[in-house]
């Protein structure tokens, strides 16, 4: 059977970015979230993707602001009885598998993953099903149903000391869904994986030719990039990792000039770490084209302040994340080995 499964706008269309705001209407959903988190013992688990002004709210009221591992951690461990993941669905439904007893809500739940949209459960669990002797690893950026098939779950934080251990064990690996990454750690390893073939449509849009050209332009930058992006960019890249790893390469690295292929939210962050240096979004068009996504998640752009104060203030049932106690038990399995395997590398 085929494993590639492209991304199919005509399918998916991409969502309605979130209507803007005055600055009196945002100041005004600004407090409203502050007191309805006192109110509802919630608190924000906010992804570095999101808008500058819903990582700024997380970090005024206490919650985080992190990559998908460092969420799914913090979720886990607070003592808030609500909590409001501002990312795309995957990261809601991984909160909730790992505390079934919290409220847990999203600003939407049409918040997708091109990754996760192009790994249907029923096409996976065959492609499993067809390679027995493979020890099955997922990214997090996958549905519930597909984590509860999986012998691991993994990020992309820790994605190559995982494989780099599974291999030493002589384990032979299915990747899915991301196949710019799987490529990536398998070269990084060496491991034998059989990959599955999704792909991220931000990443997948950075430009090589018009990224050399910038190398060029600015020969003092660093160039950071995300392994969901394609092969050629990474092969320009002076640091690639998974989101904090490239925060914390800006900030390590002498250059004075950044230019990152990821999103652009990760900028809030990223110029908070070293605010004396010079950042750039790389290039997603190439000569005379444009870009679809143009270096920001289409569903990441939906968590609204508007859609913060909805969710919290519980008028619908549409922000409430449900996973079933059969699927749960089944996904928290391979999550808890990711989570004890990344406790045991620090
Ligand atoms: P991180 O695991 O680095 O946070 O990345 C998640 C993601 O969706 C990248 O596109
Ligand atoms: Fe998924 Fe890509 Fe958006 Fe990350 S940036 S949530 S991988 S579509």
């Amino acid at each position: 059977m085929s494993v590639f499964i492209d991304f199919d706008q005509s399918v998916y269309p991409f969502p309605a970015k979130p209507a803007r705001l005055s600055s009196d209407e945002k100041e005004f959903y600004r407090q409203k979230i502050k007191s309805l988190l006192v109110e509802k013992n919630a608190v924000i688990v906010a992804h570095y993707y999101t808008d500058p002004e819903i990582q700024a709210l997380a970090e005024e009221t206490g919650g985080c602001v992190a990559d998908s591992l460092e969420m799914a951690r913090f979720g886990a461990k607070h003592s808030a009885s609500t909590l409001v993941v501002a990312g795309v669905k995957f990261m809601g439904e991984t909160a909730k598998i790992l505390s079934p007893e919290k409220q847990v809500l999203m600003p939407t739940l049409e918040a997708q993953c091109s990754l996760d949209i192009g790994c249907p459960e029923e096409e996976f669990i065959h492609f499993c099903d067809e390679h027995p002797d493979r020890t099955v690893v997922v990214y997090a950026n996958t549905s519930a149903a597909v984590k509860a098939r999986a012998d691991w779950v993994v990020t992309s934080s820790i994605a190559v000391e995982l494989i780099e251990h599974l291999d030493s064990l002589g384990e032979k690996i299915i990747w899915a869904p991301d196949r710019h990454l799987g490529r990536y750690v398998q070269q990084q390893t060496g491991a034998d994986i059989l990959c599955w073939q999704g792909a991220c449509i931000v990443h997948d849009e950075f430009k090589t030719q018009s990224l050399e050209k910038m190398k060029a332009l600015y020969p003092e930058a660093a160039v950071l990039v995300h392994p969901e992006s394609p092969q050629a960019i990474v092969d320009l890249a002076d640091a690639v990792g998974s989101t904090s790893q490239l925060i914390k390469a800006a900030q390590n690295l002498p250059n004075p000039l950044m230019i990152v292929a990821t999103d652009k939210g990760i900028f809030y962050k990223m110029q908070q770490a070293c605010p004396e240096k010079t950042l750039y979004i790389a290039p997603t068009a190439g000569e005379g084209a444009t870009c679809r996504t143009c270096a920001h998640c289409p569903w990441m752009a939906m968590n609204g302040l508007k859609a913060i104060a909805d969710a919290l203030e519980g008028n619908s049932q549409d922000h409430q994340i449900h996973v079933s106690e059969i699927l749960r038990e089944k996904a928290l399995r391979p999550l808890n080995k990711m989570l004890d395997f990344a406790e045991s590398l620090k």
